[in-house]
């Protein structure tokens, strides 16, 4: 299958996806389309091109949401993927291209959707000093973190005493979980309540 990666900033789900395609769990089973970005100048961006994936980009500016979106699609799809994958795309998507991906967009996100939806979630775990926190990933529908969960997996907390130490500890379940999710997505493993 072939995955269209979205990302807007550093990349670091982006890099363990490609890995895992390239000489990992996701090997034959999936192929990356393209990595997009709506910001030209995404570290992630360099990122993907330097380990070989095709990468394209399209900023925003100017643009009415449902505008830009309509753009983007049109853009995804000469690229035939059969997964959108987020990882780290900071931008809500509209009505238009939930449709035109609808039951084939994944968001990964790092917390419990139904604790804590949108941005800082880690800054949310660490300031209410929690023992454990969880990575969720989701299927995306048209609201803000809440669409059908695909997989959770917990993150220890105990001990960590700065932001930083949180989103380490995080950040590495992140990257095993989105794709050993997708393997089992691919694999026919995970049933999609929609
Ligand atoms: C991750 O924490 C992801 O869960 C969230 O945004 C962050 C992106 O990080 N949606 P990276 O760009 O994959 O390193």
């Amino acid at each position: 299958k072939r995955l269209a990666i979205l990302l807007s900033g550093r990349g670091s789900n982006m890099v363990a996806l490609v890995k895992a395609v390239q000489q990992g769990e996701l090997h034959g089973l999936a192929e990356i389309a393209v990595v997009f970005s709506n910001k030209p100048d995404a570290p992630g961006l360099a990122t993907a091109a330097e380990l070989g994936c095709s990468t394209a980009s399209l900023a925003s500016q100017g643009l009415k949401r449902p505008e830009y979106d309509a753009e983007v699609v049109k853009l995804l799809q000469t690229y035939q993927p059969d997964y959108v994958v987020l990882a780290g795309y900071m931008r809500i998507l509209s009505p238009v291209f939930i449709q035109a991906f609808a039951g084939r967009i994944l968001n990964i996100h790092p917390a419990d959707t139904h604790q804590h939806q949108g941005l800082h979630a880690y800054e949310w775990a660490f300031n209410n000093r929690l023992s454990e926190t969880k990575i969720t990933v989701h299927m995306v529908d048209e609201g803000l973190d809440t669409g059908p969960i695909l997989a959770q997996r917990t993150v220890d907390l105990r001990g960590a005493d700065t932001l930083s130490e949180v989103e380490r500890r995080g950040l590495l379940v992140e990257h095993e979980l989105y794709a050993n999710t997708l393997v089992r997505l691919l694999q026919g493993q995970l049933k999609i309540e929609s």
